[in-house]
């Protein structure tokens, strides 16, 4: 078993990470001494496949399950579910002591995060993420939160798990799609922190997203949990460094924006995204044009499906200016200096982004896999 250490002081927790861990649940929080009341929050898809597993573990430990279904979707990610979660938890007579266990992707992770962080100012909350993107980004950090109807994650909380309980062999279920999300975002982790592993991923992309091998997978999984760990243990609140996980952002939230939520995943917009700002770091002289160029064909082996070119540059603008990258108005773009190397500039002209959404419009990325 892998355990990877979030250092917040007295708020510190830690991320197991082993192939087949889901049956150990039971153990792993009888050893941390949880108390044994729990709510095991789940969504359908996932509960179908995973909550019997999890749900038999406790009750073999001795723990007393309250297991709760609630709406899957971005759509249901909003203060109705919370509603109906709050009015389960007492219905249930889920005391103050109890422990909140969210199963799933990030849209439980997120809600039933939500939920812990509020319901009696704060109840012990235990993440495990079954999504890629859920296990290497939203279960860690601490944010939590839902959807207002004027903007996502408007609604939210800064509020740490007590332990996120990762088991890579889920993705087997998972949709190819899903997948491809999720590495996104541990492609980010390479491109900001660690050149080594960008090439290791990069030239093992397919064989990772097709599960091919797993111990790639779970290497992948590993390091990825470890940058974003270090970077939210050195900045919990966003204030400077944890801005370096936008790489990719910008105008990977652009793209979701103007395509319309859902017609891309969000990694796939951020590997569009990632593309995007390898050009704008060759164009701003701080990366060798060869290594973004070089980059960017390894990225394209991912396949992505449709084409930006129904999408106008003024809508994506748009979307940019609306985002909350935007400080002093000026747009806040995460560019390489190096590989491995992430720097903040907010000087990059009006003009250089319109020639990157034109220049994204021819550039064509794998359609099979
Ligand atoms: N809190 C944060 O720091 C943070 C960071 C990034 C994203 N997010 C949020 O995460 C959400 C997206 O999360 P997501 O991408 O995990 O999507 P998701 O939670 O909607 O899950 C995607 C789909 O996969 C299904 N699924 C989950 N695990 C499965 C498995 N092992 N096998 C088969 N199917 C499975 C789900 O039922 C769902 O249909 C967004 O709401 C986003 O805002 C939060
Ligand atoms: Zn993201």
């Amino acid at each position: 078993m892998h355990k990877i250490r979030v250092d917040l002081h007295e708020r510190s927790y830690p991320i197991y990470v082993k192939n087949g861990i889901l049956p150990f649940v039971g153990s792993i929080l009888k050893q941390m001494q949880i108390n044994p009341c729990v709510a095991l929050i789940s969504s359908k898809n996932v509960s179908a496949l995973y909550k019997d597993v999890v749900e038999l573990s406790l009750v073999r430990e001795g723990f007393n399950v309250n297991y709760i279904l609630m709406p899957s979707g971005e759509a249901n990610k909003n203060l109705e579910t919370v509603q109906y979660l709050y009015d389960k938890m007492l219905d249930l007579k889920i005391d103050r002591g109890s422990t909140v266990i969210a199963l799933g992707g990030g849209v439980v992770g997120d809600t039933a995060g939500f939920l812990a962080a509020t319901l009696y100012r704060g109840l012990t909350l235990v993440q495990i993420p079954t999504t890629l993107l859920a296990q290497v980004d939203s279960s860690i950090g601490g944010k939590v939160g839902i959807n207002h109807p004027r903007g996502k994650n408007l609604i939210g909380a800064i509020y740490q798990p007590k332990i996120v309980i990762v088991d890579p062999t889920v993705l087997k279920t998972l949709d190819f799609r899903q997948r491809v999300s999720g590495f996104g975002e541990v492609i980010k982790y390479g491109f900001i922190r660690d050149r080594i592993f960008t090439q290791f991923l990069l030239e093992n992309s397919l064989d990772i997203l097709s599960l091919k091998n797993l111990d790639h997978v779970n290497a992948a999984i590993i390091r990825a949990i470890e940058i974003k760990s270090f970077i939210v243990s050195a900045d919990e609140y966003e204030s400077n460094l944890r801005m370096v996980l936008n790489f990719g952002h910008t105008i990977g939230h652009a793209i979701e924006q103007a395509a319309g939520y859902g017609t891309y995943t969000h990694g796939e917009a951020v590997i569009i995204g990632m593309c995007g700002a390898l050009n704008i770091s060759a164009e701003m002289g701080l990366l060798p044009a060869e290594t973004a160029k070089q980059y960017i064909q390894y990225l394209q082996k991912i396949p992505i499906p449709g084409s930006l070119k129904k999408y106008s540059n003024d809508n994506m603008y748009e979307a940019i200016t609306h985002d909350k990258k935007i400080r002093d108005g000026k747009i806040q773009f995460v560019l390489l200096q190096k590989i491995g190397d992430a720097v903040i500039r907010n000087d990059v002209p009006k003009k250089m982004i319109y020639n990157t959404f034109d220049w994204l419009k021819e550039l064509h990325f794998a359609k099979e896999y």
